[in-house]
Formats: C-alpha cells, structure tokens, sequence
C-alpha cells in the first residue's frame, strides 16, 4: 500500500496533522496500535491553554510568560510565542469541527484556573476535555477519507539506500509483518510515561514505540531525563485525577486534615511537596466535600464516577488518597520549529517530540495545545515534502528483518513472564527514577535495566496463536520500553543539576554555568548511546556553544 503521507498515532497530534496533509491533496493514513481513547491526549481531561478575552488580567503576553516563568529554562522561545499566538484561533478551529466548549448561558467559553498561571485560562469540556476532542476529530477525519489502520503496530521506519521510504508494521490480526510506502511521515505516537507501569497515569501502552524507533533509525532525540509526575493519581493505581479537581476547588490535605501546600503550583514543585509528605510519614487525600455537589456533578462527573467505580469512593463525603505518579514525557525526538527531524521527510510532534515549549517543566493544560499547534504544522509540512518527492522502493530485507524477529518471539520457548517483569521495570523506574532521583538511585535503576536486557532474550509467547497475540504486542513494547528507559537513565545520570521535572537530591541546585542546555542521545551502535550537553541562548534560534559533556556507554 502506498500513501502520499503516514501519520503515525491517533493522539490529538497525529488527528490533527493528518488532517493538514490531507488539506495539502495527500493521500493519507493513520496508523494505530490500539484504541484512539486510551492515547495520553484522551487523557489529558482538564482542559487546553488559550487567552479568548483579552484584558488588563490576560493577554497572549501573559500567556507567554507564564509558559516561561514555568518551564524552567531550555526553552525554545519563538516556539512558544507562535503558539501561544495561535492558541485562541485554535480554540475557533475547534469550535467550528464541532467539539461543544462549556459555555456560559451568553454562550461564550468558560474558562479554569490551571497550576502556574496568573489568569483564568484553560478552556475545558467538563473533566473530559482530550477525550471530547478525539472523538470529534476522529469523525473529522473520517469524513474527510483519512484511512485509519487500527490494530496496527509501528515497527521500523524503512529506508531506501538511507532515505526515507516507508514503515515496517506489526498486523496484529494475523501478527503479519507489513510494510507500507509513504514519501513523508509524521512521526507522532506518544511518550514513554507507560513505562513506569503501576505508578503512571498512561496506558501500558504509551511505552515510547515511536521513539525507540527513531532511535534506531539513528535520529537524535532529547531531553529524555525530564519525565513530569501528575500531583494528583489514584493510590491504589495511578489513575489521573485531572487537575481540574483543584482548579474547581479541591483541597490537598492530609490525614489530619490539613492543608500543606498551594494546590495551584507548578506540577514539578506541587508533586516534590506531595512525595516530601508522603515521605515524612503522611498520607495525602484531595478533598471535595465542601464543594456544591451540583458543581461535582457538572464540571467533574467523570472524577466522580471514577473515585466510586475505582476507589469505592464518594467524593462528595469521603476523602480520595492519592499520590504522584508518571504522567506526561518532556524529552523525545529531537525537531527543528517545523517539525522537521534529522532525516528528511520525518516530521514529528506531540508528546514523541521536543518543540522546546515546555522547557523543563510543563504546564498543565499548554499539551493539547502543542498538540494542535505542532500537529497542524506537522501536517503541512509533510504534505508539501510529499508534492516534492517520489516514492522510493520498500527494501525486503527491513521487512525480512521484522518477520524474523516477530518469528523468534512467537515460536521461541518461554522463560519468563512478561506481566511480571513490565510491572518490575515500573516499580523499579518509579522507586529510582522518580520524583526525586540520586545518583545512586540511577545506578542502581541503570544496572536493574542491564539486567532485564540480559533477560529480554529469553521472552517469548506462552501462546503461540498468531491471531491477536496480545503478548507478542507486549514483548515488542518491552524491549522499547528497556531502549528508552536506558537513554532515560542516562541523560538524568549526566544531568548534575535540579532542573523542573527533573530533581537530583544530590545536586539540588540549578545549575546554569554545566546545564543551561538540552541533552542529547545519539546512538553510536546497536546499544551503545553518546549523551551530549551543548549550551543554547534564548533568541528562540538553538545555537551550539561548546560541548559540555559527553558519555560514552561502554
Ligand atoms: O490533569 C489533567 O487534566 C491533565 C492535563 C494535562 O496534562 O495537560
């Protein structure tokens, strides 16, 4: 099968620059592993940034600036500014394909507080915002005559004599290996916070298959040590209780009841507040109950029913336990303002990229907004590649590779258990690589991942049933998981700083004379990564100082 443009992912990103190359007159497809609702955008409930009412309390400047302020350092400062410009005629765009905003009774948007803003500024559809967007986009591109390949899995970018020619891809059906040509791809499939599975508000499948992938492919990625921890999951399994909870007016307190922190701070710093509590022997709860319940009821019905059908919990009288937890991935594939990657015809936006709006830290509400922003231009820029060049022919041998490999795993003898070593890699990332992370605690998580790599030859399929083989999906997303993990591991072990998300408790100052840069992972052979720091002016335009640092594993 040939299309002019494959966008992999059904995220709000990959929806979206779908329908922009399809605008351009490309032929287009949609690849997806799995269900378009259980994508991290689905997830994402509690709203999108946009300045809709100019005033003397808000203005796309504010906007800006609290996107900076925020952030942290290691921002691309044009990137922001062109989004943050965009922000409100998105909102338009949005509106007009029909996703219905909560509005007043004069029908203009109402709008939530969200962490780390100075103004009222996070359009929202009750707590189901990512979720209500998908759907409408979804049907948007089918009305459009995107062809969407559910069930799907990306395997390989292919290349023909070093360029870009199309994907290899996991048919999970019949678990065929298929390959389709493209003459541009958008590369956006997600982060890697499923990564940590049991401490993360992703599906287990948001194991950074894309990234891992694009790696391979010899495509630079960074900042993969900047890993954001929601403030407020589910205790008992790392469910997203979305922020809107404390815009609306939920407290954080604890078992005394009392409040010990401001709910409405950055993620970086309310989740430390949080896991400091924790730690000194506490346990913390978001409270509700002096909330109206006509105002549980319709601004977060979903949290509502999520506390009683998971936690057995009643919102309106009971207090929720909740803890930090993996929710949101900063680093992945390196991109210039356009979208455009290391290898010509690779675009790539949403959570797999790193556009640079978000620095070091994000705030909640600006990820369905880059989505967009990055996604629409994703979209158009691979259109006009795709009118530029022809197709080029699929090497067998990128197909031949993957079948073997697929062939290996399904028909090999098993030795371990894959549920049980995905929730230890969890367990092991979370404890080690987590809110507050040491250099011991990298080694250590590092040697955990070397450990499991030995092991990862020994994983096989139990079922040797070719039809729907969940467990052969769930092998291929280890061993990316195990890929990324080691280059997650690595950039937090060169980064001798505390920076946003990221905090060393054994360096715990920032430290802009080493680190007032981004990092870089290049692969050198199969397994081997070069870690790179370069310093880089806030012009908006990424210039190369001096080279920091740079690690070699050996
Ligand atoms: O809490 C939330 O609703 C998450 C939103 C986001 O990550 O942007």
């Amino acid at each position: 099968m040939l299309y002019d443009v494959v966008v992999v992912g059904s995220g709000i990103a990959g929806l979206f620059s779908a329908l922009y190359a399809k605008k351009n007159g490309s032929s287009v497809a949609i690849l997806t592993k799995s269900n378009p609702f259980r994508s991290n955008s689905a997830v994402a409930s509690g709203g999108i940034n946009a300045v809709i009412n100019i005033s003397e309390y808000d203005s796309i400047l504010h906007h800006i600036k609290d996107t900076i302020d925020g952030s942290d350092g290691l921002i691309n400062k044009k990137n922001i500014e062109d989004m943050c410009h965009d922000a409100p005629e998105i909102i338009q765009e949005l509106k007009k394909m029909g996703v219905n905003f909560d509005s007043d009774e004069e029908g203009n948007i109402m709008q939530r507080p969200f962490g780390g803003t100075t103004a009222t500024r996070t359009c929202y559809i009750a707590d189901k915002t990512g979720s209500a967007i998908i759907q409408t986009l979804l049907m948007e591109c089918r009305n459009q005559g995107i062809h969407i390949l559910s069930n799907h899995q990306f395997l390989s970018i292919a290349k023909y004599k070093g360029r870009l020619s199309g994907v290899t891809l996991l048919r999970r059906r019949d678990s065929q290996v298929i390959a389709l040509g493209c003459k541009s791809l958008v590369l956006a499939g997600g982060g890697y916070a499923g990564i940590f599975r049991g401490h993360s508000t992703n599906a287990q499948e948001s194991s950074g298959d894309i990234i891992a992938a694009a790696l391979r492919a010899n495509m630079k990625l960074s900042n993969m040590e900047f890993v954001q921890f929601h403030p407020t999951t589910l205790k008992m399994n790392g469910a997203l209780i979305t922020e809107a909870a404390r815009a609306e007016g939920a407290y954080l307190v604890d078992e005394n009841g009392e409040r010990f922190t401001n709910e409405l701070q950055t993620r970086d710093k309310l989740a430390r507040d949080i896991a400091t509590h924790m730690m000194n022997g506490h346990k913390v709860y978001l409270d509700f109950r002096h909330l109206p319940r006509e105002l549980i009821e319709t601004k977060l019905p979903s949290t509502q029913r999520m506390a009683f059908n998971s936690a057995g919990i009643d919102i309106t009288t009971e207090l929720l336990e909740i803890t930090p937890s993996a929710h949101y991935t900063i680093g992945g594939i390196w991109t210039r303002g356009d979208t455009s990657t290391d290898i010509p015809g690779i675009f790539a936006c949403g959570e797999c990229a790193v556009t640079g709006v978000h620095g070091a830290n994000r705030l909640g509400g600006n990820s369905l907004l880059e989505g967009i922003y990055f996604g629409r231009l994703a979209g158009t820029e691979a259109g006009k590649f795709a009118k530029r060049r022809d197709f080029l022919p699929i090497d067998y041998a990128d197909i031949n590779k993957e079948l073997r490999r697929i062939d290996v795993i399904i028909e090999g003898e098993s030795h371990f258990n894959i549920n049980s070593m995905r929730k230890n890699l969890g367990n092991a990332l979370f404890k080690n690589v987590g809110v507050f992370r040491d250099e011991k605690s990298l080694v250590d998580a590092y040697e955990y991942v070397e450990y499991l790599i030995e092991k990862e030859y020994g994983l096989h399929c139990v079922s040797k049933d070719r039809e729907n083989n969940v467990e052969l999906s769930s092998i291929l997303e280890f061993k990316n998981a195990l890929y990324i993990a080691e280059a997650m591991i690595l950039s937090a072990l060169k980064r001798e700083e505390s920076r946003g998300v990221h905090y060393r408790s054994d360096f715990v100052q920032r430290n802009d004379q080493r680190f007032f840069t981004p990092s870089y992972v290049n692969l050198l052979d199969e397994n081997l990564f070069q870690i790179t720091f370069e310093n880089v002016v806030f012009d908006g335009i990424w210039h190369k100082i001096k080279k920091v640092l740079t690690s070699i594993k050996g």
